[in-house]
């Protein structure tokens, strides 16, 4: 475990006025993007189009890093290098995604537990061999009628943890990510308490691993409505309500907190998060790692034609503007429109 170099990848990770692109989706999720703008989803396809966004000019001022599905890490670059390297020679960390999905939990009502602990420390030591320097694990949490359980909770926490301390002990970065769905009806608040049970939990299960708090960042969903409640939280409530429940449950130590957007508007996560940003005395620094809400117009724009790449690149070079402007709290509404 060399702490200095997972120090310095940390502290790269959540750089002022930049974050993290989300590029690991899994060749089943890749499908239904591809689908919703008729491409087919070869692996030449998926290959094109993560290099449109990697090679998308001047994008290393508002990206600190990418995290990268298996394959992608093996995939070259628009240069010929492995990805992995080309990212690193722009100054991006590379990540790569660990997690192997979700499984039923037993006696639960369909609630998921993620898998892909085996092998993980053999797996481990080839992705820090090919140069990626953070992973990724991803736990979801549903919330509805009589759910999250107590067992759901803590099933996913203590496996957050056996990765977090097998990633520290390769020398790469934990991303923990416990997302809170925000699919259903139900209210901003008890999305709040659903939040606060499920990072309690976590960080338990951290401290029962000996997991460094200083060398491990959060990814974390935002308190916000459940997507079919008719009463939708306004930005200064979802800021309001995620900034105190991640006070009352992150460590101070912990070098710096990120977040997914999780089927959110791409603007209104823009939103959401410059209005936490800009929120005073805040103890770690917290920026992006979007997927959906930094791809979308760009995806939407290539449509797996060559000749639109360069605006796809112009539509996706906007977002992480954008977003790098929110991670400082300087986004405000009139900007979308003046830099486009
Ligand atoms: P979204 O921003 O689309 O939620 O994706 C982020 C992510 O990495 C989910 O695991």
């Amino acid at each position: 475990m060399d702490k200095a170099l997972l120090s310095r990848t940390a502290a790269a990770m959540v750089a002022k006025g930049k974050g993290i692109l989300a590029a690991d989706e899994s060749s089943g999720t890749c499908e239904k993007r591809f689908k919703s703008v008729n491409v087919e989803c070869t692996e030449e396809n998926r290959r094109s189009y993560r290099n449109l966004l990697f090679s998308t000019p001047g994008i290393e001022q508002y990206l600190s890093g990418v995290i990268l599905f298996d394959e992608t890490a093996r995939q070259k670059a628009v240069d010929g290098s492995p990805i992995p390297q080309y990212l690193q020679k722009k100054g991006i960390v590379p990540g790569i995604k660990v997690d192997k999905g979700t499984a039923d939990i037993p006696f639960t009502a369909g609630e998921k537990v993620t898998e892909g602990l085996d092998g993980l420390q053999k797996r481990m030591k080839e992705y820090f061999e090919m140069g990626c320097r953070f992973a990724k694990w991803r736990a979801v949490i549903t919330i509805g009628e009589g759910i999250p359980t107590h067992t759901c909770i803590y099933a996913n926490a203590h496996a957050l943890a056996r990765y977090a301390a097998i990633c520290q002990e390769a020398s790469i970065v934990p991303m923990i990510e416990p997302e809170v769905l925000l699919d259903g009806n139900h209210t901003a608040e008890r999305s709040e308490e659903v939040h606060e049970a499920t990072l309690r939990a976590t960080y338990a299960a951290l401290a029962a691993y000996n997991v460094s708090l200083e060398h491990l960042i959060l990814k974390t969903s935002m308190v916000v409505s459940g997507k079919d409640n008719p009463r939708q939280a306004s930005v200064e409530e979802v800021a309001e309500r995620t900034v105190r429940v991640l006070k009352r449950t992150v460590p101070a130590a912990q070098p710096g907190i990120v977040f997914l957007s999780g089927g959110q508007s791409d603007e209104a996560a823009t939103a959401h998060l410059s209005a936490m940003a800009a929120m005073p005395g805040l103890p770690w620094p917290l920026t992006f790692s979007y997927s959906r809400a930094l791809q979308n117009p760009a995806l939407k724009t290539w449509r797996g034609q060559a000749g639109n790449v360069a605006a796809a690149q112009k539509a996706f070079f906007h977002r992480a503007h954008m977003n790098g402007l929110a991670s400082t709290g300087k986004w405000r509404h009139e900007l979308e429109k003046q830099a486009a």
